[in-house]
């Protein structure tokens, strides 16, 4: 799964090596990263956009994803770090760095091939089940189910944040490729995008009406 993630990513490099673009973090992209590395891949023209960041977390806080960008992939490749973008979780105004941040990529072209993972319960980026596909980047408020999922990376619950900055449905869909990737925790996931109609309480299904979007499952799944 990681290795045909970072061909993928390497190959749109190639073809285009000032291509913009998109990452997200947790437990499932970090082999891809590592193997860009390993290869690598050259970064030297590439614009970054991640999908989310939590509310209240500084860039260096350990579990910031701006630091885990930077530990798992952004420090180990030849990318500038002026073209990394993620939303600023300590920003004074979170709608403004909201709308900034959407217009940030809009000025950079849009986002050519965006790298996807997903939650438990089919969460995109930090877009969580709702009765609506929420739009543009804004400000979520976490579900115990996720807060519950990403303890794992936190000392205890309660320092898990409560919200976070996430790119919406529609700042997700505009990417001209998608690839979503999924490890074998992911399998109940995987068949019910499969088989599950386009529904906002399964936020993930929206992927169904992408033109350019592969998903790629763990060997073992
Ligand atoms: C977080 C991130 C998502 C990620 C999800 C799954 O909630 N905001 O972008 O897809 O975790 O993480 P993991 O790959 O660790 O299962």
């Amino acid at each position: 799964m990681s290795e045909t993630c970072a061909n993928i990513i390497a190959k749109q490099l190639k073809n285009k090596p000032n291509s913009v673009l998109g990452f997200a973090t947790g437990s499932t992209p970090v082999g891809t990263y590592k193997k860009l590395a390993e290869n690598k891949t050259d970064f030297s023209k590439a614009k970054t956009f991640n999908l989310d960041e939590y509310c209240g977390l500084t860039k260096t806080h350990p579990q910031s994803y701006h630091k885990f960008m930077m530990d798992n992939l952004f420090n180990h490749v030849n990318i500038n770090k002026k073209n990394i973008n993620l939303p600023n979780g300590t920003a004074k105004d979170f709608n403004k760095e909201c709308k900034n941040y959407e217009n940030l990529i809009k000025k950079s072209g849009g986002i050519d091939l965006r790298v996807l993972g997903v939650g438990g319960n089919g969460h995109i980026g930090f877009n969580e089940p709702d009765s609506v596909f929420h739009n543009l980047t804004h400000q979520i408020t976490l579900t115990p189910e996720t807060i519950d999922a990403n303890k794992r990376f936190f000392e205890k619950v309660e320092d898990v944040p409560k919200t976070a900055l996430s790119m919406g449905i529609k700042t997700i869909m505009q990417a001209k490729q998608i690839v979503l990737i999924a490890g074998a925790d992911k399998k109940q996931v995987i068949e019910r995008l499969k088989y599950e109609v386009v529904d906002p309480r399964f936020p993930v299904s929206i992927l169904h009406y992408h033109p350019n979007c592969t998903v790629i499952f763990a060997k073992n799944i």
